[in-house]
């Protein structure tokens, strides 16, 4: 005897990502805003002539990468809560990554599921985190093992709140943009070869231009069976790296565009892109003071490490490797001794 229950149905999940000056936003329910002190004491006056709601409330946790946790969740529920927001509440991630993940995560699993909207206030995250739907939280385990699969309503992009962000953090949401124009788009990885960043109106062209290829990529795989893993090119290598160095000398960003240089050099071994692209791509990157060397003191200790890493399964190393300029090759059939070698390149 067998019950089936028939899940099969079509679920609409698309959302528009508006990337201008901030619109006004009409809210006929309950909102929450979620933010950090610094994000808040910055823009939250602005966001707030803004924003029309029922009822609005202003969530703060602290601000950092090491309150990506159960704690900070643990807040914001309770605030919720304590507010009586029911299903038809929404929340408001404004902020970085930190914010948006977090928030996406609360929203994901509380009363089983509300809607909520992200206002990326980083070029990271208004390049990446916000667009796609992963949410995360970190724990003692390690970075995002904690999260769901859940889209946002709507993204708003506002390159004003840009002006605000530190240079290094700047350049760290470059590296995630050159990481895309890389695997997937040579046409914009040429525009990025020339681009003046400072200027607000081509800033706002790569800003959509960046969005756009993720949202391709997205849309083509949005839960990461294939296609999207692409985006992990230099994270591989990367992850290794902010391991290595216990996430204090660099930003991701920063660790993501060493590990790209590693990743190229592969690629270049493997005869799948030619020393002028690798240079190429390199030039980019230093353009934007991104790093591109490391002293690896233990090779075998590096490449150890990247079984750590939660893309790999357990024996097998998935590396993302450019194919040219605009292509990409995703693979876990890498020789050892060909990313010893490579490795080896990068020895202090
Ligand atoms: N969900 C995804 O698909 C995805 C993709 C990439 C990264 N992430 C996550 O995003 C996080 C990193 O995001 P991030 O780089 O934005 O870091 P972040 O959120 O920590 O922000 C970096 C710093 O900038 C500050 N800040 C934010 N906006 C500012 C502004 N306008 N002016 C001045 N300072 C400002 C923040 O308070 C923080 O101190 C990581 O936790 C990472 O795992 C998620
Ligand atoms: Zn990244």
């Amino acid at each position: 005897m067998k019950v089936n229950i028939s899940l099969k149905k079509v679920i609409d999940n698309s959302y528009d990502i508006e990337i201008d000056a901030i619109s006004n936003i009409e809210l006929d329910t309950k909102v929450a805003i979620v933010t950090n002190p610094k994000v808040a004491g910055l823009h939250l006056s602005y966001l707030l002539t803004k924003i029309k709601a029922k009822e609005l409330y202003i969530i703060t946790v602290p601000d950092g990468e090491e309150y990506k946790n159960q704690q900070s969740v643990d807040t914001i529920l309770e605030s919720l809560f304590n507010h009586r927001f029911n299903r038809k509440s929404l929340l408001i991630a404004f902020g970085g990554g930190v914010i948006g993940d977090m928030t996406g995560y609360v929203s994901s699993i509380y009363q089983r599921g509300i809607d909520f909207i992200q206002i990326p206030t980083t070029l990271l995250s208004q390049v990446d985190a916000s667009v796609g739907g992963k949410t995360g939280m970190n724990n003692s385990y390690g970075k995002n093992l904690i999260g769901a699969f859940h889209q946002p309503k709507k993204v708003y992009i506002d390159p004003y709140f840009l002006t605000t962000l530190p240079k290094r953090e700047f350049g760290a949401g470059v590296a995630e943009i050159v990481k895309m124009a890389v695997t997937f788009n040579k046409e914009f990885f040429e525009f990025l070869q020339t681009a003046d960043l400072s200027d607000t109106k081509i800033l706002q062209e790569v800003i959509k231009q960046a969005v756009q290829t993720k949202a391709d990529v997205v849309a083509k795989d949005e839960k990461e069976h294939g296609l999207r893993a692409a985006l992990n090119y230099g994270h591989t290598f990367g992850h290794v790296i902010e391991n290595e160095t216990a996430y204090k000398t660099y930003l991701h960003g920063e660790a993501v565009a060493i590990g790209m240089v590693m990743a190229n050099r592969l690629s270049c071994r493997l005869g799948l892109m030619s020393e002028d692209e690798a240079k190429k791509v390199e030039d980019v990157l230093k353009k934007y003071n991104l790093p591109t060397t490391y002293n690896i003191k233990d090779v075998e200790s590096f490449y150890e490490t990247f079984f750590l890493d939660k893309k790999s399964a357990d024996t097998k190393i998935t590396f993302i490797l450019p194919k040219g300029i605009g292509g990409v090759v995703i693979t876990d059939e890498c020789k050892k001794s060909d990313v010893i070698s490579v490795l080896k390149e990068f020895e202090a």
